[in-house]
């Protein structure tokens, strides 16, 4: 065989096991990850407690006690528990606390925070966003 022929065959016999790596990777990778079953429990919890009707998640939601997409990178899985189990009052309100939840909502809470902290929102929400407090009313 003419060795211009070998050449371009073996250019296009690595082009083409490139091309299908690379689509293999770009299908393969962490978002195929599947959900785990906490995070979703936790995610019914999440629906069920209206927790949306003052927070966003990945911007959407309430506006009023800020987003909660990356929360659990804040204030870990301990404080998490603490907060949930524990309610303190709303800030600027006189007698409003969040909902007490049990040790099963909570662990399915901390589970579906956790996985939205894992999900890569490049960087949103903005840091001056986040760590901005609510102004008391
Ligand atoms: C009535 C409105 C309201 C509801 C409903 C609500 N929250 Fe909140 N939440 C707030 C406000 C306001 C804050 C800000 C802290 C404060 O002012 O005390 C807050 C703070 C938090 C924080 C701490 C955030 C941080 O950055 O430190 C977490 C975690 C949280 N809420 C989780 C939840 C979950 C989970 C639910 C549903 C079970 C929920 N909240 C329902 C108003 C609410």
């Amino acid at each position: 065989m003419d060795f211009r022929l070998k050449a371009f065959l073996t250019t296009l016999i690595v082009s083409l096991v490139m091309f299908a790596w690379l689509i293999y990777v770009s299908l393969t990778n962490e978002q195929m990850k599947p959900i785990p079953v906490a995070a979703q429990q936790g995610k019914l919890v999440f629906q069920r407690k209206a927790c949306i009707e003052c927070h966003t998640v990945l911007g959407n939601g309430g506006y009023y006690g800020g987003d909660l997409t990356k929360v659990y990178e804040k204030l870990g899985s301990d404080a998490l528990k603490e907060f949930l189990t524990h309610p303190p009052l709303i800030s600027g309100a006189k007698q409003k606390r969040h909902e007490r939840l049990n040790e099963a909502e909570t662990n399915a809470m901390i589970a579906y925070l956790e996985f939205l902290d894992s999900i890569n929102t490049t960087n949103w929400p903005p840091h001056p966003l986040y760590e901005a407090k609510p102004q008391a009313r």
